[in-house]
């Protein structure tokens, strides 16, 4: 069946073929004014200026009129940890009342408070809680996703976790990529013991995680207090040697050395980097690892945001995401995040949607899938409400302005 979307106003990032954009490159967003595009069978089949439409009509089985709106590829949100077990907003009001988010990690809370509350779940019950944070966030645009373990910590925990993400993929519209992040932190009883829990990840759960083919990824939290460079070099290469790449979590809250091994072990994407330096941005920029951006979570935990300008100026190849998760990132909301890398951290319009489009689908090793409006891609598709310019829509930050989401080429 074929769909004809008409007289769109605008139709964004359109691209023959992807890139990894990086550094100028950025800031360019291909658009159409005035376009037509086709899907049949729920991918991208033709796309056009409507005054050069190949006699479309013989095929056409459904048509929509999208005069007034933009058409944008979905977002590809390359950074979450969406299954978890309960909010923890008693945190963010201690917080309020001053105690940092190492102190609220010291006395049991943060990761070790979630990992408490997932144990103690069933599988079912943590299935049906994600999968409805799943379709809230597609409903906001997402159109691919990434989603870590980290909360489970223990081997029925992370394996619970990486269970539920696999159950999310075999019945999820978009296209879902699993990390495996059991090296989140030390649980209380490995505390004194590193080698121990590093054992117990490496010889107990990767090779389940291998077995059942739950994980696409490997990463670590390296972080002072959490995992260091040389731990987590060793916990990536046990997981590069099952196959998975490594997505780190690196230099959030301190000069953790993550970007450095990293880049040593060919990692997809460095995530966060709210803590860098000129020195480690141009070590990125010669690399060929993204550094992904999650200014949400520099927001939500009053932190400086990240150096995105200084970034682009040095030929980075940088990606947004949400880190949507229950500690430091409350909100899967990428029309939020693509906002505040505009107000926070000085990108362009057009710069913040191609790391939240193009850039994000690469960070997941997606972009022959999704990502820009491409023919072959699926028709994973945002509709604005009637909007002047594309530049309204992170400066009218606080505006639900999406008319309607598109999976598949199906409205949701
Ligand atoms: O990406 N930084 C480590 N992990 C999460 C936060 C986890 C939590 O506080 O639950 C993050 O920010
Ligand atoms: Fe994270």
């Amino acid at each position: 069946m074929a769909t004809l979307i008409s007289n769109i106003k605008q139709l964004v990032g359109v691209r023959e073929e992807s890139k990894l954009l990086k550094g100028k490159e950025l800031s360019a967003l291909p658009c159409l004014d005035n376009a037509y595009l086709i899907i049949e069978n729920g991918i991208i089949s033709d796309f056009g200026l409507m005054k050069e439409i190949r006699d479309p009509k013989s095929k056409i089985e459904n048509e929509i009129d999208a005069t007034d709106q933009f058409i944008l590829p979905c977002w590809c949100d390359s950074h979450t940890h969406l299954v978890f077990a309960s909010s923890r907003e008693e945190e963010f009001v201690d917080k309020i009342k001053g105690m940092s988010y190492e102190e609220i990690a010291a006395k049991g809370g943060g990761i070790l408070n979630s990992a408490k509350k997932l144990n103690a779940m069933s599988e079912d019950e943590l299935f049906n809680v994600s999968w409805k944070r799943l379709n809230e966030v597609i409903k906001l645009g997402t159109g691919a996703i990434e989603i870590k373990s980290g909360y489970g910590l223990s081997v029925e925990g992370e394996l619970k976790m990486l269970r539920v993400i696999k159950r999310l993929k075999e019945v999820s519209p978009i296209p879902i990529k699993a990390t495996f992040l059991g090296a989140h932190t030390y649980p209380l009883e490995y505390r004194e013991n590193h080698k121990g829990y590093i054992d117990l990840m490496i010889n107990e759960m990767l090779p389940v995680i291998t077995k059942e083919k739950l994980a696409d990824y490997i990463d670590v939290f390296c972080e002072n207090g959490f995992f260091s460079p040389e731990e987590t070099e060793k916990i990536c290469k046990a997981g590069i040697s099952q196959g998975l790449k490594a997505k780190i979590h690196a230099n959030q809250l301190n000069f953790s050395g993550g970007v450095e091994i990293g880049i040593k072990l060919n990692a997809v994407s460095v995530d966060h980097l709210e803590t860098v330096n000129g020195d480690i941005i141009n070590k990125l920029a010669n690399s060929q690892t993204i550094g992904t951006l999650l200014p949400t979570a520099a927001f939500f935990l009053r932190m400086p945001f990240q150096p995105a300008r200084q970034m682009i100026d040095a030929d980075c190849a940088i990606a947004l995401a949400s880190d949507y998760n229950p500690g430091s990132s409350p909100s899967g909301n990428m029309n939020l995040v693509v906002a505040m890398s505009c107000t926070g951290m000085k990108m362009l319009p057009e710069e913040a949607i191609n790391a939240a489009t193009i850039n994000g689908a690469f960070a997941m090793e997606l972009q022959n899938e999704v990502g820009s409006i491409t023919v072959g891609k699926k028709a994973n598709l945002i509709f604005t409400k009637p909007i002047a310019s594309l530049a309204y829509l992170p400066y009218a930050f606080g505006s639900n302005l999406i008319d309607k989401v598109m999976i598949n080429g199906e409205t949701i």
